[in-house]
């Protein structure tokens, strides 16, 4: 006991080296300005005019979930907009929903039939015809595709496969290439790329998914560099759950409806970058991001297994429905 006291009384006698001091201060620092800049950016940073950076904002897959969203924000921000998806009547109607709300500066709604899945040549003619001459200020390039329930990927239909690349990668290339050559002449422009969480965590059974969402944030922190002396921002939004179809999810604490996702979302656009704009989100990533990797991977298998599970057995019975 003697020894261990004299220890402890040596120990404190000892001053703290003053290297270890300056250490520890520019952590807790570079820890508080860190913190002052999130809280700044979420809560207090001003949205930017949209409309500086031109009349039209074009959105895909705009007809439901964070799409129709989007849309409906931007014409509320004086965005005169085009809606790009897939099915006519729902073209017709968000058209019609936008319109009714007669939203100063704002023209007629546009809209445009387009199946992403098959992005083929002659449909982005067609496209790139229809966009031709408008000053468009805004692409959110939103439309994707995520597995209908996780799967190995040997078990993915051919047709799957494809149309998870089409959807996720080519529209976001081919929609951006469409816009960017006028945002260069006109030395402005924005561009929003919907990634997902899922690009940045290991996710079995949703393997091509996650990895298309990669592409599409790798795709966008590049280009961001290379546009932004241009006059041309583009970011990439890593939304983890919102409550829509894709989603198959219901609205609860960590999952948004769209309508609140794209609320907080309109804040970030017209900047660069990363992005995760919903904080709850921010918050679930920073916990996620604190968990061992292997205990996240295998927490994340056995669920997407559980799911996978009960996708097989919903097939089946269908199958067998069709049969009778
Ligand atoms: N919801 C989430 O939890 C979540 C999480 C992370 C990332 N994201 C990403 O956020 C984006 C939007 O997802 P969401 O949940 O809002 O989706 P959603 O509610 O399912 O809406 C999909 C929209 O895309 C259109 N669309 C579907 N297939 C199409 C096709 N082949 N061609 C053209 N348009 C098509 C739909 O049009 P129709 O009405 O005609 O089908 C609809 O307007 C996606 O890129 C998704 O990967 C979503």
């Amino acid at each position: 006991m003697d020894a261990v006291a004299s220890i402890l009384a040596n120990h404190h006698a000892e001053p703290l080296p003053a290297a270890f001091v300056a250490i520890g201060g520019l952590v807790a620092l570079k820890f508080a300005l860190g913190l002052l800049g999130t809280f700044y950016r979420y809560q207090l940073r001003p949205s930017k005019k949209l409309t500086k950076f031109g009349k039209y904002a074009v959105v895909t897959g705009a007809t439901d979930g964070i799409g129709k969203a989007y849309a409906l924000a931007l014409a509320k921000r004086g965005m005169s907009v085009v809606l790009i998806s897939r099915t006519e009547s729902k073209l017709q109607a968000v058209a019609e929903e936008i319109d009714s709300k007669n939203f100063k500066g704002v023209e007629k709604t546009k809209y445009i039939v387009c199946d992403y899945s098959n992005f083929d040549e002659k449909t982005r003619a067609r496209v790139a015809k229809e966009l031709g001459g408008l000053d468009i200020g805004v692409l959110v390039n939103n439309v994707g595709q995520s597995y209908r329930y996780p799967r190995y990927f040997h078990e993915l239909a051919v047709e799957e496969i494809g149309s998870l690349i089409e959807m996720n990668i080519n529209s976001t290339v081919w929609m951006t290439d469409m816009v960017l050559k006028g945002m260069v002449e006109r030395k402005r422009g924005t561009i929003v790329n919907l990634s997902s969480g899922s690009a940045d965590y290991t996710m079995p059974l949703l393997a091509e998914y996650a990895a298309a969402k990669m592409f599409v944030e790798s795709f966008s922190v590049s280009l961001d560099a290379e546009y932004k002396s241009k006059g041309i921002r583009v970011q990439c939004q890593i939304p983890f759950y919102v409550a829509t179809k894709l989603a198959k999810l219901r609205k609860s604490f960590t999952v948004p409806t769209a309508e609140a996702y794209v609320w907080m979302a309109m804040r970030w656009v017209g900047h660069g970058g990363v992005v995760q704009p919903y904080w709850i989100h921010a918050l679930q990533g920073w916990v996620m991001k604190s968990v061992p990797h292997s205990i996240l991977e295998s927490g994340v298998m056995s669920m997407h297994a559980g799911i996978r599970k009960r996708g097989l057995k919903k097939d089946a019975k269908l199958a067998a429905e069709k049969k009778d």
